[in-house]
This record gives structure tokens, sequence and C-alpha cells, in this order.
């Protein structure tokens, strides 16, 4: 291990050995945290080739369980962003391709710190349940087109351990560390075709555009190495996509967004990935036939109808789904308004986000418990108007004393100027 460290300092490729040496020996608790640690601080500082990061990628995979989806018919697709706040695009978007014939094998996270997780989402539907054996995913997929379910324990065991040695570490940013954290996993998943929507701006990762095309380029190479065919949309997260942040909140955004009366910017990021999705499960010629087609889905109501469908499927209880109002609510609610007159030119989503996590809708740390109904209802964002005194945004908690903690934040996110600013475009670039 000492040698594949210098190696490394000294910026030289590492082979295919090296790789299956340290990551066999570290997941087997053969090499010490302190090497990998180093091993992580000399990539920060070296970089890796992409052949490096494919190779990487490949043996992180196999680390632990690989799902066969073989025996589901049709091209298998997957959807992953990088993360964000309010993103609750996989709940309208995985309905949404499967309704179009499309099957959606989706394995999601939690979520942790300012970004919310799918699994926490979909938690706050009474009944729902996210534990699926193998067997029942790949059932459930080939009767309903869909299922999304958690994470096993097993799924890519050596991604957990590094990352947990990256974020101690200062090693979380780096472009092929995060490539092969992601791509390990959605590969283990075995979709066939993958859009990965690659969030930039305040409340992302990636803080500039440069380095979002960096990391697409990157991801796309991975998935071309291990013959998948792999999507990279860029998509702004200066402001939170849609109104609602946090849990039952944003499954009330969803199910409104199935029904067509979302919010624009997420109404139009879910029609734009699954445009794509649609051509790489080769039921739309082009993008904008896909995006067609999933358009007429929402009006007829078979999205919704799709929705419903997988809700049932799994455990959760339909009368919360024709009910919005039967989901978690808190005991207390805040508005807050605005201290001055114009338009909001700015809306840092991870501040709202933050203040989210603090009303008790994320997880400060990986064991925190999560309150489904807490969270922040936008009433404004970048280019409205608002007057003096008008509602802001309302916070909901079960525990008071989170208030002026969000307040402070909210308070930090908007910024209100005279002149009207220009709209942000939502997305910025696509890379095949
Ligand atoms: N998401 C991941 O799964 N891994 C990273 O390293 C960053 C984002």
């Amino acid at each position: 291990m000492i040698e594949i460290i210098k190696k490394k300092r000294n910026g030289v490729e590492l082979s295919k050995e090296d790789f299956r040496f340290m990551i066999d020996g570290f997941v087997a608790g053969e090499i010490p945290d302190y090497q990998i640690s180093a091993f992580l601080m000399a990539v920060y500082f070296k970089g890796m080739t992409e052949n490096e990061t494919a190779i990487l990628t490949d043996v992180m995979m196999r680390s632990g369980d690989l799902i066969d989806l073989s025996e589901i018919e049709g091209i298998k697709v997957d959807k992953h962003s990088t993360g964000g706040v309010g993103d609750k695009t996989t709940l309208i978007l995985a309905p949404l391709v499967a309704a179009a014939g499309v099957p959606v094998a989706k394995m999601s996270g939690r979520g942790l710190g300012h970004t919310g997780g799918t699994l926490d989402k979909l938690e706050s539907i009474k009944g729902f349940s996210v534990d699926m054996s193998k067997e029942a995913f790949i059932e459930n997929v080939k009767k309903y087109n869909i299922a999304v379910c958690g994470q096993n324990d097993n799924l890519v065991p050596a991604d957990k351990k590094i990352y947990a040695l990256r974020d101690v570490t200062g090693t979380v940013d780096n472009i092929s560390l995060i490539s092969s954290s992601i791509m390990s996993k959605k590969l283990a998943c075995g979709a066939d075709a993958i859009v990965v929507d690659i969030k930039v701006g305040e409340g992302a990762y990636m803080k500039t555009q440069e380095e979002a095309e960096d990391l697409a380029k990157m991801i796309i190479g991975i998935g071309s190495k291990m013959k998948r065919k792999v999507i990279a949309v860029i998509s702004a997260m200066h402001e939170p996509l849609g109104l609602a942040v946090g849990n039952a909140l944003e499954v009330k955004e969803a199910i409104d967004t199935l029904k067509g009366n979302g919010p624009a910017d997420l109404n139009d990021l879910c029609l734009q990935l699954g445009g794509h999705l649609l051509v790489l499960g080769k039921v739309a010629k082009n993008q904008v036939e896909g995006t067609k087609k999933l358009e007429k889905l929402i009006t007829s109501g078979a999205a919704f109808e799709k929705f419903k469908e997988m809700i049932k499927a799994q455990g959760g209880d339909l009368n919360v789904i024709d009910q919005p109002d039967l989901l978690p609510k808190t005991e207390f609610a805040q508005v807050f308004k605005s201290k001055k007159e114009g338009f909001i030119s700015e809306l840092n989503a991870l501040d709202i986000g933050m203040a989210s996590m603090k009303l008790g809708a994320g997880r400060a740390t990986k064991d925190s418990k999560i309150d489904h109904g807490a969270g922040i209802l936008l009433r404004k964002k970048i280019g409205d108007f608002v007057k003096k005194d008008e509602i802001l945004a309302t916070m909901f908690s079960n525990n008071q004393d989170g208030f002026e903690k969000a307040e402070r934040l909210i308070d930090a996110a908007f910024k209100i100027s005279k002149t009207k600013p220009r709209k942000n475009t939502l997305i910025l670039k696509t890379i095949e």
C-alpha cells in the first residue's frame, strides 16, 4: 500500500492490480483508514486519468452485490441526481417514464445535510415500504414497469467506507472520486442506460459550470468504457427546485406536478430529463418527441395512475395520494415576511436547505431522525416581485426552537433588488 500511495503522490498512473489490491484489502479490513486517507489526498492533488477512474469504478462496483436485471424485458433505465434542494424529480420522473413503457428500476438513497433523499420523501406516505428483496424489486418492475427501493446494505461497500473517509479528510470534491462513487453504485444497480442530472450552484457539489462539465465528461467516459449509455444534463441549483422543501411537502408538490399543476421549473426539468430517458429506452426518436409524449401522459392522467400503482404495490395508502391533506403535518407553522419591496434577485439553495434541516426535515448526521411533515414552502422565487410585509416563505416544524435558526437562514437566502434580475437558465448543457 505504501508503494501505491507513493506512486500516486508522484503522479504515476496506477494499474488494475493496484486498485484491486487496495480496494479489496480496504473492504476486508486489512488496509487501515490512515493509508487510504493518504491515498485520497494524493488523488486530490495529482488527480486520476479517465482510465484509472474507470478501473477504480469497476473494482468498487464489484466490492458487493451486483443487481442483475436481465430477466426484465426491454431497456432498463435509471436516473441519478448529484443532489440538490427541493429536488423531488424521481417521484415524478420514474412514474412518468414507466407510463411511457420504459422499465424503471430505481434504487435510491436517504438525505444528508442540506439535501433531501427520495426514500425519506416516499416514507412520508403511510405504509409505503422502501425495503424490498431483490426478487420483489425485479417482480414489481416486471409487473408495473416501476419500483423504487432502498439500496441494500451490501451495495458497493467500498463506497460507504471510502466516502466516510473522504467526508473527514477534505477529499469529497474531486471529480474522479465523485464519478467513481456515483457510477459504481449506478452500475451495480444493473440499468442499461442512465441519465445523470448534475447540479451546479450554491446548493450543489459543483459550484461552477466548468466543474460540472468536467464531471459530466468523466461520468460519460466511465459509462462508455463499461458499455452503458449515459447522458449528462447540467442543471442549475442556484435556487431550490420548485416551491416545496421537506419530505411530505415535496410529495404533495410531486402529486400536483403529476396532475399537471406543478411549478414550471420542476415540471420542465422532469420533462427534459424524461425526454432523454425515452430516447435511451428507444420509445422516442429524439428528446423533443420524448418530451411531447410525456406531456400527453400527464394530461391524460396516465402518469398519475402509474404513480398510484407504484404506491399501492409497495404498501402505501392510496387515500393519502387522493387526499394529500392526510400527509404528515406539523404542530407549528410560522410565516417569514419580506422586510422590503423589490424583486427577488437571489434565493440561496444551500441556506434554504440548511433552514429546512433546522426545522427537522433533514439529517445533520447519518443517524439523526427526520420529521416528515417539517420543511419550507416558498412563496417567491428569483425574478418575482415582493411587497414589504408580503410572505416569502412558510416554515413548518414540530419543534418551535428551530424557527429562529431557520428564520436567520431564510433571511440570508433572499436578496431583494430594485431591478428585475435576468431569469436563470435551468438546463445549462446536455452532454451525450
Ligand atoms: N454523490 C455520491 O454518491 N458520491 C459523491 O462522492 C458525491 C455525490
